[in-house]
C-alpha cells in the first residue's frame, strides 16, 4: 500500500495529476473498464461500454455466467448475443471470476443485488462483499461508481471508508460516486443508452470524472452535487411507482366493491392533458426493484426518527393483492358451483411483469402458493420461465393442453406472445389480472 501512497504522490509532483491522467484515458477510452456484477444492470452496462469502443472486463462470482459472457451466449433479455458475441470475439468484452484482474482497471461500476433481509432490512452483504475484493486490488487512479440500489449515505459511510482504509484520498487518488441504476428491462424504447444517468461524486473532482465517463457511452447524464442526492434520486423514483400502484390497486378494490370497471375509469382518466399520470392495477409488485428499493429508505429514516408512511401503507395494499386475486379464483370458481379445493387453476405467465424471464418476488409465486394452500392443483404456462422453485417442490411450464383441463386459468402475466383470442376459446374460466382481454366480452371472463 505504501507503494501506491509514493506513486500517487510521484504522479502530483509531476504536475500532471491523477485526474487529469485519469480523464485522459477516459477520453481516449484507453481507459479499462470493469464491471463487477453481470446481472440485468451490470451485463447490458458492459456490452454498451465495449460497444462504445472500451476494453471491458465483467467480474461475477458466478463461473456459468462468465462462461456464458465468453461464449458469447447472453443470457439477459435486453442483450442480444448477435450484439454481445462481436465484442467478445474482438476481444472488447471478457468475464472472468477472477478479482485480479482489478489490478489492470482503471474504473469500476458495482451492480451487485441489494435485497430485503426477512425483516426488510437492507442486506449490504453484496456491496461489502464486492468492496472487500476491489479493496484488495485496489490502486490510485481507479474510478469506482456504486450503481446498486441503496439508501441515500451508503456510498459515504459504508463504501467510502473502505477504500480509504488503502491510506489514498478521494478526489485525489481515486474517485467515487454513486449513479442509480435505471434500466427497465424488456423496455424496448428506453434502455441503458438512452436513459439519463444521474451521477453524483463524493467531491467535486469525483462528480466530473463520472459524468466524463457516463458520456462516452450514454446518450445524457446529468451531474448532481453528492452521492446522497444520487442515492435519493432513485429512491423517489421508485417509492413514487410503488405508491401510485398502491393508490391505484386500492382504488381497483373499492371499484370492484362498487361493481365499476377499475379499466375503463383510468383509462377516461387518462385522457387529462395535464396533472393525471395513469398507474395500473395488479395481482402485485415483483421485481428486484419496486417491491424492495422504497424499504431502504424507510429504513434509513427510522434511524432520524421519520417514519416512511406512505411506503408502509402501500406496502401493505400492494402486498394484499395476491390475496385479493385468489378470492376472485375462489368466488368465480364458486359461482360455477366449483370449490378451489381439487380444482385444476392454470397460472398463464409467471414473471413479475411481461416479456422478460424474471420470477424474482413476482406475485405469481405468492399466487401459486396461496391456492396449493386451498387444495387446488396448481400448473402455469410462461414462455420465458420454464421451470420456477418454490419452497416445497419445482414446477415446469405446461404446454397449451394445460389450458382445456384447468377449471381456471389466470393471467397474472400478460406477455406479448400469449395468443389471448385462442385463450378465450379453450379455456372453462379466465380471471384477467392485468386487462389483458380488452375488449373481450365473454360470460368466462371475470376481471381485477
Ligand atoms: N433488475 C432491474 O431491473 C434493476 C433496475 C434498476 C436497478 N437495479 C439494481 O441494480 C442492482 C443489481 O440488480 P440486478 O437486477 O442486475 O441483479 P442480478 O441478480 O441480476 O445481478 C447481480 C449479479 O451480481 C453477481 N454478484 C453477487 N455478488 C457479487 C460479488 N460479491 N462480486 C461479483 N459479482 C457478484 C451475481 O452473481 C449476479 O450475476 C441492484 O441493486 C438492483 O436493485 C436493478
Amino acid at each position: 500500500m505504501q507503494k501506491w501512497v509514493e506513486m500517487s504522490s510521484v504522479l502530483s509532483s509531476s504536475g500532471t495529476s491523477t485526474q487529469s491522467i485519469l480523464g485522459e484515458k477516459i477520453r481516449s477510452k484507453t481507459a479499462r473498464v470493469g464491471v463487477v456484477g453481470l446481472g440485468y444492470v451490470g451485463l447490458p452496462l458492459a456490452v454498451e461500454y465495449a460497444e462504445a469502443g472500451f476494453h471491458v472486463t465483467g467480474i461475477d462470482l458466478s463461473e456459468s455466467k462468465t462462461a456464458r459472457v465468453n461464449a458469447g451466449d447472453s443470457y439477459v433479455g435486453d442483450v442480444p448475443s448477435a450484439v454481445m458475441a462481436p465484442l467478445v470475439k474482438s476481444g472488447k468484452l471478457r468475464a472472468t471470476t477472477d478479482f485480479s484482474q482489478i489490478r489492470d482497471l482503471d474504473t469500476i461500476n458495482i451492480c451487485v443485488p441489494t435485497p430485503l433481509r426477512k425483516t426488510k432490512d437492507p442486506d449490504m452483504s453484496y456491496i461489502v462483499a464486492a468492496c472487500q475484493e476491489i479493496e484488495k486490488y485496489f490502486h490510485p487512479g481507479l474510478l469506482i461508481i456504486l450503481e446498486s440500489t441503496t439508501y441515500p449515505g451508503t456510498t459515504d459511510e459504508l463504501v467510502l471508508p473502505m477504500l480509504e482504509k488503502s491510506g489514498l484520498k478521494v478526489g485525489h487518488d481515486f474517485f467515487l460516486c454513486f449513479s442509480p441504476e435505471r434500466v427497465d428491462p424488456g423496455n424496448a424504447k428506453f434502455q441503458t443508452k438512452n436513459i439519463p444517468k444521474v451521477v453524483g461524486g463524493v467531491t467535486p473532482a469525483c462528480t466530473e470524472l463520472g459524468k466524463l465517463f457516463y458520456s462516452q457511452a450514454l446518450e445524457k447524464v446529468v451531474p448532481v452535487t453528492s452521492t446522497r442526492v444520487a442515492e435519493m434520486v432513485k429512491l423517489l423514483e421508485n417509492t413514487f411507482r410503488m405508491i401510485n400502484i398502491g393508490l391505484v390497486n386500492e382504488i381497483a378494490i373499492m371499484c370492484d366493491g362498487m361493481g365499476i370497471d377499475v379499466w375503463e375509469v383510468i383509462e377516461a382518466a387518462a385522457t387529462k392533458p395535464f396533472g393525471f399520470m395513469p398507474f395500473y392495477p395488479g395481482p402485485g409488485l415483483g421485481g428486484h426493484c419496486i417491491p424492495i428499493d422504497p424499504y431502504y429508505l424507510s429504513w434509513k429514516t427510522k434511524q432520524s426518527g421519520i417514519e416512511a408512511r406512505f411506503i408502509e401503507l402501500a406496502g401493505q395494499i400492494n402486498g394484499q393483492m395476491p390475496h385479493f386475486v385468489v378470492e376472485k379464483v375462489q368466488n368465480a370458481l364458486n359461482d360455477h358451483s366449483k370449490p378451489v379445493k381439487g380444482s385444476k387453476i392454470h397460472i398463464y405467465g409467471v414473471s413479475y411483469k411481461r416479456d422478460i424471464d424474471d420470477v424474482r418476488e413476482s406475485p405469481a409465486l405468492d399466487i401459486i402458493h396461496l391456492l396449493g394452500k386451498r387444495g387446488a392443483k396448481v400448473s402455469y404456462s410462461d414462455p420465458y420461465v420454464p421451470e420456477i422453485r418454490l419452497e416445497d417442490n419445482t414446477l415446469l411450464a405446461q404446454d397449451g393442453g394445460a389450458v382445456e383441463a384447468a377449471d381456471c386459468v389466470v393471467i397474472v402475466t400478460d406477455h406479448a406472445a400469449f395468443d389471448y383470442k385462442d385463450l378465450v376459446k379453450r379455456a372453462k374460466l379466465i380471471v384477467d389480472t392485468r386487462n389483458a382481454l380488452k375488449g373481450v366480452q365473454s360470460d368466462k371472463i371475470v376481471r381485477l
